[in-house]
């Protein structure tokens, strides 16, 4: 596809790091488009932090390539020509540590004038930047004073001080509070609106749901899937809806086969039974289809045609992808779940 290719800002190309016997990141291949937001996922060492350090250069990777956009053309990241690659890439890898007794106009002009940003320039942009994040306030004061959620709040700008094209963020949300979190992704959101790319990795399957265009999901090192949040939610094909009724009846256990029997036809979905189960956590009834949206609708119809009283009828975004994740991490490869590999590496709904 020439017109995606044009678009490729970052290529990696069967990306493998070992570390011993042991292979960290195996074989791991990601194109990355010029304005997307790529969110990595994956459990605790999957490779994730290894894959950006490696992009990063702290990590040598034992086998293939790293394409970076330079000049219009995409060109290999070698040893010579690194730093002028890398200058387009803002980067925050792992916990930033910073000294305690430097404060962010400080710390944020080294970072600056390091990655050769316009001297004269610098001091509105330190500004800029910390309006961003709300540390306005904190400019001249020591980060030594600071809570985590601000030093990791400085480490996000300290990426973009220099004002680069792509942003590779490791867990760039963790440590801070909900409030916190919304604002960064609003930030995420604003950046990319500029035309930014961004990649980043994450524990946090909500913000990544909410404002990736792509979700990449890696397991004990391998790319086990690469596609949009709705063609991932359509690959799995096992949905959760959720079904809230207007109260809940005496009988529940009779509602939830009436509710089966009424869904059952449209789920798209081979199963037989165990459609509909009962949340007693959430007082609500919840059913599983294959997330196709004329199943929905159906459903909604066949419900409301049979007077359900329903007052919410709704798929849960950060529970689609929960689901979706869990089941990918398992391996789990059943009839009504779509083996991985299918879904790796979709252009397909955008
Ligand atoms: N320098 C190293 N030496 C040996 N093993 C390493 C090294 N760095 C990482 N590893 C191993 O590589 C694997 C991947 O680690 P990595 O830090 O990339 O995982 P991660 O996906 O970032 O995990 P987390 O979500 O916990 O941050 C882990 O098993 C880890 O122990
Ligand atoms: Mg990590």
């Amino acid at each position: 596809m020439p017109q995606n290719n044009k678009e490729i800002i970052i290529n990696l190309k069967n990306l493998t790091k070992r570390f011993g016997s042991f292979t960290a990141v195996s074989n791991f291949n990601l194109e990355i488009r010029k304005g997307e937001i790529i969110g990595l996922l994956g459990p605790n060492g999957a490779g994730k932090t290894t894959t950006m350090k490696m992009i990063a250069r702290l990590l040598n990777p034992d086998e293939g390539e790293i394409w970076i956009k330079d000049n219009g053309n995409l060109e290999l990241l070698t040893g010579k020509n690194m730093v002028t690659l890398l200058d387009h890439i803002g980067f925050l890898i792992e916990n930033p540590t910073f000294y305690e007794h430097m404060t962010p106009r400080k710390i944020l002009s080294y970072f600056a004038i390091l990655k050769g940003y316009p001297k004269k320039k610098i001091p509105k942009r330190i500004e800029e930047v910390l309006a961003l994040v709300g540390l306005t306030d904190w400019i001249d004061k020591k980060v030594g004073t600071f809570s985590k959620g601000m030093k990791q709040k400085l480490g996000v700008v300290s990426a973009l001080i220099h004002d680069p094209d792509i942003l590779i963020l490791d867990e760039p949300q963790t440590g801070l509070d909900p409030k916190a979190r919304r604002e960064t992704r609003e930030m995420f959101l604003k950046l990319k609106n500029q035309g930014k790319t961004i990649f980043l990795s994450s524990h946090l399957l909500y913000e990544v749901s909410e404002i990736s265009d792509r979700i990449a999901i890696i397991n004990q090192g391998k790319l086990i899937a690469f596609d949009t949040m709705k063609n991932l939610e359509m690959a799995s094909k096992d949905i959760k809806l959720q079904i809230q009724l207007m109260e809940l009846p005496v009988d529940i256990e009779k509602k939830r086969v009436e509710l089966e029997e009424i869904i059952l036809p449209y789920t798209g979905l081979k199963l037989k039974s165990k459609i509909v189960s009962f949340n007693p956590e959430l007082k609500i009834f919840e059913a599983r289809f294959n997330g196709e949206l004329t199943n929905q609708r159906k459903i909604l119809e066949e419900l409301t045609k049979k007077e359900i009283d329903i007052v919410n009828f709704s798929v849960p975004r950060a529970n689609a992808l929960e689901d979706l994740y869990i089941q990918l991490i398992a391996g789990v490869a059943t009839e009504e779940v779509a083996e991985p590999q299918a879904i790796i590496k979709g252009d397909r709904g955008d």
